[in-house]
């Protein structure tokens, strides 16, 4: 499963997920051995897409490992599209090497030209090794290290011209029925021929424009000023989408959007010029049998139960989720916080140029598979990194030019969990809090306190315009551990820690939305577990088998009460 909408109706597209040939490489010697020319034959059987955790003896192995399949295609020019390999992933076809990727979230394809038409091997080597230092994320983090090819693997096969690239953008007028729309599209073809085609544009099958073509290598088009009249706009109530086709004779490609604005006004968040609360929480894409490799029942199950929850927005806690769980939010009405798995970094890895530079290149790949999404409001930049140093404050700014010169339709913010001595919040649109005042230390009785001194601050600071998002607050609780003491652990201290704070933040007029710390309990890491009851992080709402706790009911209850 890949998109919950029909991509292509004329280019061929299959699926290479099912049974791979596997082997790990704790040595990592099989780039020596050349495991990508002549696979292990005491390799063993496992399936793409899943986390290698699940296999016997695998798991809590990190490290190498490679992936062996083959496939049949019938064209010279073909598309590799790997949707999510943890870590880094070196692509390797008929035992010569592709090309390679870093990062663990989000997709990456090849384009392979004149292959000879017929059976192919396609070998992958991950290398999920997480450190202190270089990569991204840490190794110390608090959630699992899956590893794998978590995500399916498509295989395009495409004719001698076909659409490369595109984007859609667009303006709402003023009373915000109609849309002035600029398409880039970027075309591609053999490069010693020149093919004479036509982009024809269609929207929900409603031809809007045809450009007469002629294809050689790369071409680049853009089309300005495509008016759409009476439009209906998403949001929440009305999650109303449009299919956006461009067509050429042998290729195609679908997109789906929605009309909406989202900005920031007087300490607000408006979505269509009308104010917005965001009831939100914090997703971890995990599941005990599954890890990050969800499958759809999942994800469609997650959706129904934070809906019933009441919540009208989801926090992608700490990294791009699935495409196809963005589409769910498309089509449910969902606002949703994507960010990059930037998690925690100390002063000391902050001024690490290669965390700079994979940064920005994780924000602009997430940016440009997921620009379309109109379910995505808000992008965040990081999650509790020491913002309190100069480091902190270079590479926010330096992301902040690099996303605001790609996407300029968003909100930007990150998590921070130093809001009083914070010198990076003036580079963002929203402040958003991760504190857990009555858990962690503290009483719970503090919270009015620690909200008067982030007023005081953000006043200070001439930063009072500023919407506040409490973006991370909650307490642990064991399920099925409920005691007349209610000390904590218990379910009991979780629904009174939740009755208090969400109580407490809905009539706090500088509080624009609210995270709750977390939806379900999730598997942590190794790195955190001696902290963590079953090595499970315990905040969640629900239990990692999606079972309710007791302050379930009542967030359920506070949310549905709120506008
Ligand atoms: C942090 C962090 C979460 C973590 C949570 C917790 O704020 O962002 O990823 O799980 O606190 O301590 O439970």
């Amino acid at each position: 499963m890949v998109r919950l909408f029909q991509r292509h109706i004329k280019r061929k597209v299959s699926l290479l997920d099912g049974i791979w040939r596997f082997k790990t490489d704790p040595e990592n010697k099989g780039k020596d051995e050349q495991w990508y020319k002549n696979f292990p034959s005491d390799s063993m059987e496992i399936v793409v897409p899943s986390c290698w955790n699940h296999e016997f003896d695998l798991y809590d192995y990190e490290g190498w490992a490679w992936y062996a399949t083959t496939f049949t295609t019938t064209e010279r020019n073909i598309n590799l599209m790997f949707h999510g390999v943890t870590g880094q992933a070196e692509i390797f076809l008929d035992g010569d090497y592709i090309g390679s990727h870093y990062g663990g979230f989000t997709g990456f394809e090849f384009l392979i030209k004149d292959v000879n038409p017929g059976k192919h091997t396609l070998v992958v080597f991950v290398d999920n090794t997480l450190d202190d230092m270089n990569t991204i994320p840490l190794a110390r983090v608090d959630w699992f290290h899956y590893g794998g090819i978590i995500r399916s693997v498509e295989l395009m096969e495409l004719k001698t011209a076909w659409i490369k690239d595109y984007k859609i953008s667009y303006q709402l007028n003023a009373s915000f029925n109609e849309a002035a729309l600029t398409l880039y599209v970027t075309l591609e073809g053999m490069n010693e021929e020149e093919i004479s085609d036509q982009l024809n544009i269609y929207i929900d099958d409603e031809l809007i424009k045809t450009v007469p073509v002629t294809i050689s290598g790369e071409v680049k088009l853009q089309i300005n000023n495509i008016v759409l009249k009476n439009i209906k706009l998403w949001d929440p109530q009305r999650p109303n989408l449009y299919n956006i086709q461009f067509e050429l004779h042998k290729d195609d490609v679908i997109e789906r959007i929605g009309f909406r604005e989202i900005k920031v006004e007087n300490g607000k968040i408006l979505l269509n010029n009308k104010e917005i609360k965001l009831k939100g929480v914090n997703r971890h894409e995990d599941h005990p049998d599954w890890g990050f490799a969800m499958p759809l029942k999942l994800m469609k199950r997650d959706m129904t139960i934070i809906k019933d929850l009441g919540c009208n927005a989801i926090r992608g806690s700490h990294y791009p989720n699935s495409e196809v769980f963005l589409d769910l939010c498309d089509q449910e009405g969902i606002l949703f916080w994507e960010e990059i798995p930037l998690w925690g970094y100390p002063d000391k890895v902050l001024g690490n140029k290669v965390i700079l530079d994979r940064g920005l290149q994780m924000h602009r790949e997430m940016i440009k598979r997921d620009y379309h999404h109109p379910s995505i409001i808000i992008w965040g930049l990081h999650n509790e990194i020491d913002t309190r140093v100069q480091d902190a404050y270079d590479l926010t700014k330096s992301f902040v030019e690099k996303i605001r010169a790609i996407d300029n339709s968003r909100l930007l913010t990150y998590a921070t969990m130093f809001p009083l001595e914070d010198i990076c919040l003036s580079f963002v649109d929203i402040v958003s809090i991760n504190q857990y005042i009555g858990w962690y230390g503290e009483e719970l009785d503090e919270w009015p306190e620690f909200l008067e001194k982030v007023k005081e601050k953000l006043r200070n600071e001439g930063l009072s315009h500023m919407p506040i998002i409490m973006s991370e607050f909650g307490a642990g609780a064991i399920y099925g551990d409920s005691t007349f003491e209610g000390p904590k652990w218990t379910e009991n201290y979780q629904e009174k820690y939740l009755d208090y704070t969400l109580k407490l933040f809905k009539d706090e007029p500088s509080i624009v939305g609210t995270y709750i710390w977390q939806y379900c309990d999730i598997r942590t890491s190794k790195e955190m577990c001696l902290s963590r009851p079953r090595s499970f992080n315990n905040k969640g709402l629900v239990n990692e088998y999606r079972k309710p706790k007791m302050a379930y009911w009542t967030v359920r209850k506070l949310y549905r009460e709120m506008e």
